[in-house]
């Protein structure tokens, strides 16, 4: 049995640098979010939640050099009254009320499909064969794209979210997926249907409509924001739990305790570990000066594990009582999406532990490090072997 003894690292070594930043300086005189310019970056729950709640002295606006050249004017570079009508306008269909309609015939039906093909076999790579694709697929059928169309939709989606390390192959994907939502959207603007898209060109609120371009936009950012950042949280969850066999073997015994696993292990392992601002005046943040046009950037996976705020911030507990994390910002861009994410991996985690019983990490594949890492600031598993009794 692996156990946390021997759980491989996922970024313990930044959270040590984090730790010491949130001790000795906690507002650090460099803006460390990629794609920024001079600035701050802050390490502190409470210095991270004040930004983020004064958005008339801290922006978004920075976005709109970053994200918004690839996906188009997105509601997270605006500021208010814009960002607020353009909000109240594509919210309500990701309202709880509104997704609670998709929790089993979409969402369910997707891990389903997806966990039959490996089931048999006892054992899974649970990165490649669930992770990736469960969040994608759940996101075709919600925006109720033609299912001859989810392969190629899928490939777009990668290329897009992998812009990073290939910018022309990103482009070109946010090219295709924007001639291919007209297509859509012109035909839902005829006949509406029950699906996400239809919910865009048909809000309306005192008379103002989103325009066809600020739909491709909105579709084009739901890839990087709710299909990547979903993909990650899923995979680190479940290592989480089969790291701590005690914890593991509770949650299987009492689905009660889904949601604070989910909770703990988003608190503890941050999909998206920066965010940034944009001073849009002189300020002060715990006593340092900020000037007018500097970058401000939150680092959340920081944030999330500060002493002052959490007991033994980097142990993994899934009965510790609920706090307020910033794992999806707070605020007026608190993301719009937490409500699905926590479906989607809610869902998940019950249909693996109902549908593989014996659950384990795979001891060959561990031994060998098939267990490891990759990714941008973080280390982010790309590979996950298990083992489950058939
Ligand atoms: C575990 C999964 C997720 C995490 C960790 C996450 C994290 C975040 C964070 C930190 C922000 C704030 C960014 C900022 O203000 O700079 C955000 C915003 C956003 N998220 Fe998520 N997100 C997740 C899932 C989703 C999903 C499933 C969707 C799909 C609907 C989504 C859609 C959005 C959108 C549209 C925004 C922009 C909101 C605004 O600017 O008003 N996210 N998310």
């Amino acid at each position: 049995m692996v156990t946390e003894r021997d759980a491989p690292d996922l970024g313990e070594s930044e959270h040590r640098l984090f730790a010491e930043r949130r001790r000795s300086r906690p507002v650090w005189p460099q803006s460390l979010a990629p794609g920024t310019g001079d600035g701050v970056t802050l390490y502190r729950f409470e210095d991270c939640a004040r930004v983020l709640r004064d958005p008339q002295t801290f922006s978004s606006r920075g976005y709109e050099q970053g994200v918004d050249l690839v996906m188009g004017r997105t509601i997270l570079s605006m500021d208010d009254p814009e960002h607020k009508s353009h909000r109240d306008l594509v919210a309500p269909a990701f309202h709880q009320r509104t997704l609670t309609a998709w929790t089993g015939d979409v969402i369910g039906a997707v891990c389903e499909d997806l966990i039959d093909r490996f089931q048999l076999s006892g054992r899974a790579e649970l990165v490649g064969d669930f992770c990736n694709e469960f969040p994608i697929r759940v996101t075709a059928s919600m925006l109720g794209l033609p299912p001859d169309d989810h392969a190629q939709f899928q490939r777009w989606s990668m290329e897009l979210i992998g812009m990073a390390g290939d910018l022309e192959t990103g482009f070109a994907a946010s090219g295709a997926l924007r001639d291919y939502f007209a297509g859509i959207v012109s035909d839902r603007r005829r006949s509406p249907r029950r699906d996400v898209i239809s919910d865009l060109v048909t809000a309306e609120i005192d008379g103002q409509h989103l325009s066809d371009e600020a739909i491709y936009s909105f579709l084009r950012l739901l890839l990087p924001a709710g299909v990547e950042t979903t993909s990650r949280a899923i995979p680190t969850l479940m290592l989480r739990l089969l790291t701590h066999p005690d914890h593991l073997r509770a949650v299987v015994a009492d689905r009660t305790l889904v949601p604070g696993a989910i909770e703990e292990s988003l608190r503890l392992d941050v999909p998206v570990v920066y965010i940034s601002r944009l001073a849009a005046r002189d300020a002060e943040i715990a006593g340092v000066p900020v000037p007018h046009g500097a970058f401000v950037t939150l680092c959340l996976a920081s944030a999330n594990r500060d002493e002052r705020r959490w007991t033994e911030p980097d142990r993994f507990d899934i009965h510790r009582p609920f706090q307020q994390h910033l794992t999806f910002a707070a605020g007026p861009h608190m993301c719009l999406g937490q409500h699905l994410a926590r479906m989607e991996i809610t869902v998940a985690l019950n249909a693996l532990l109902d549908r593989l019983p014996g659950l384990r990490l795979d001891p060959d594949a561990a031994a060998s490090k098939l267990v490891h890492h990759s990714g941008g600031s973080m280390p982010a598993l790309d590979s996950l072997p298990v083992l489950f009794d058939t």
